[in-house]
């Protein structure tokens, strides 16, 4: 246990993206001046909503451009086609992409309809694409209630890397509203590992509302355990929580 991970509590979310997307496009600024692309790792769900709104608002007041940044989405459901509307795909196009100028050749997320057959290769692709990329300089998170990062569901290893992951209930449950009841949620996904987050240079985690207020404690202060994954940053180094007054109220 650690109480060195840097904590930063916001009045509200959307106080707390502001700040984090300053950050982010002073960042990919300094980057690309420096004569490469940045590397972006992209979160989805609702948590990251207002950050990517914000994003949005910097790059239409003409600061921030995405023509010279790479993406790299943390995961995406098995079985659902890219066009699916709750497709970690269509999400990313329909809440961030469309909007920015990114070229469509620079965004990667895992195939969610790779057959089993497929299945290891493109993980393994995955990460081959990440290193290529010169590894990630950014990556954004959220945190699910049972302490996922991405969907390194509890008993994810600390060195796990991308590969087929299983959904546990708990997510399965916060996910069927949007998808219109328990049934139609898929089981697995695949979801880049600890390891491969872990390598990111910079981490932000974000977490609104009273219902992530127990898991960001546990995540923040208990022990670092692969019962809850997001523990793991504690040991990163350059790892910041962005939370709102509810999500910050245990502390
Ligand atoms: P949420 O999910 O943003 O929809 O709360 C977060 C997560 O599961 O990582």
């Amino acid at each position: 246990m650690t109480d060195s991970l840097p904590v930063r509590v916001f009045a509200d979310r959307t106080d707390a993206c502001r700040a984090l997307a300053t950050e982010v496009a002073a960042l990919v600024r300094t980057i690309n001046d420096s004569g490469r692309p940045a590397v972006l790792g992209l979160a989805t769900g609702k948590t990251p909503l207002p950050f990517y709104a914000e994003l949005i608002r910097l790059h239409c007041a003409g600061e921030l451009s995405f023509a010279r940044v790479l993406t790299f989405n943390l995961d995406e459901y098995l079985g659902l086609p890219g066009d699916h509307p709750e497709s970690y795909r269509a999400f990313m196009q329909r809440e961030l992409f469309s909007h920015v100028d990114i070229p469509a050749a620079n965004v990667h997320i895992p195939d969610g309809m790779i057959g089993s057959a497929g299945l290891e290769a493109h993980c393994k692709a995955y990460e081959e694409a990440i290193r290529a990329a010169g590894g990630i300089d950014f990556q954004l998170l959220g945190i699910g209630r049972t302490g996922h990062i991405g969907f390194n569901e509890p008993g994810s290893p600390r060195d796990s890397r991308t590969r087929m992951v299983e959904l546990d209930p708990v997510t399965r449950q916060d996910a069927a509203p949007s998808f219109g009841g328990l049934e139609q949620v898929p089981t697995h996904a695949i979801s880049m590992g600890c390891g491969t987050i872990l390598e990111a240079r910079k981490i932000a985690l974000l977490a609104w509302g009273q219902a992530k207020a127990a898991i960001v404690r546990e995540a923040l202060t208990g022990p670092i355990t692969d019962r809850v994954s997001a523990s793991f940053l504690q040991e990163h180094g350059d790892a910041t929580f962005y939370l709102d007054r509810e999500a910050g109220s245990l502390l």
